[in-house]
């Protein structure tokens, strides 16, 4: 199943993140390409079966700033048939935490996404989530593998 997944990252712990689901997903069966929002434009989605969005939050836009171009262009995209998940690490801290994954949830499914799971928020330092972070990508590939119908 062709798979991507897009993160903006300030600090590098969305790319931590980003680096684990892709193991994650490596272990359950299915490869992907790992890109940085700055390198893409958003119509990279339409050559993929799965989809993967991840970012920070950060306030006030709460999207992380290299993202938010991407995210504006997403708006006029067609991904009816794709399937999706969304993540992000944030900080409790905030009074709207990973508020920015919430965002990102609810533009892929205005775009048509069927978002396969819920979405992944990690509270602070990542690397202590990394377990976590592996089986929810092992269980994301299973359910992307079953709903399409080669798991
Ligand atoms: C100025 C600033 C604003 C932040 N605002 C929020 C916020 O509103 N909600 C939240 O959950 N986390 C917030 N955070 C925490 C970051 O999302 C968190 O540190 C995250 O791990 C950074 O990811 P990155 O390393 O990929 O950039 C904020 C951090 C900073 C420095």
């Amino acid at each position: 199943m062709k798979t991507i997944i897009v993160f903006g990252s300030f600090v590098g712990n969305t790319e931590t993140m980003a680096g684990y689901i892709q193991e994650g997903l490596r272990q359950a069966g299915i490869s992907c390409d790992v890109r940085d929002v700055m390198d893409v434009s958003s119509e990279i989605l339409l050559d993929y079966e799965l989809l993967i969005l991840g970012s920070p939050t950060y306030e006030p836009k709460m999207i992380q700033e290299d993202m938010l171009p991407f995210f504006d262009q997403m708006e006029k995209l067609k991904l009816d048939g794709k399937l999706g998940a969304t993540f992000g690490p944030g900080d409790s801290a905030w009074p709207d935490f990973c508020t920015a994954v919430e965002m990102l949830e609810e533009r892929m499914r205005n775009c048509g996404v069927r978002i396969l799971c819920e979405s992944l928020m990690v509270d602070g330092i990542v690397e202590e989530a990394e377990s976590a972070t592996l089986e929810w990508a092992r269980e994301l590939a299973r359910k992307a593998l079953s709903e399409s119908g080669t798991g």
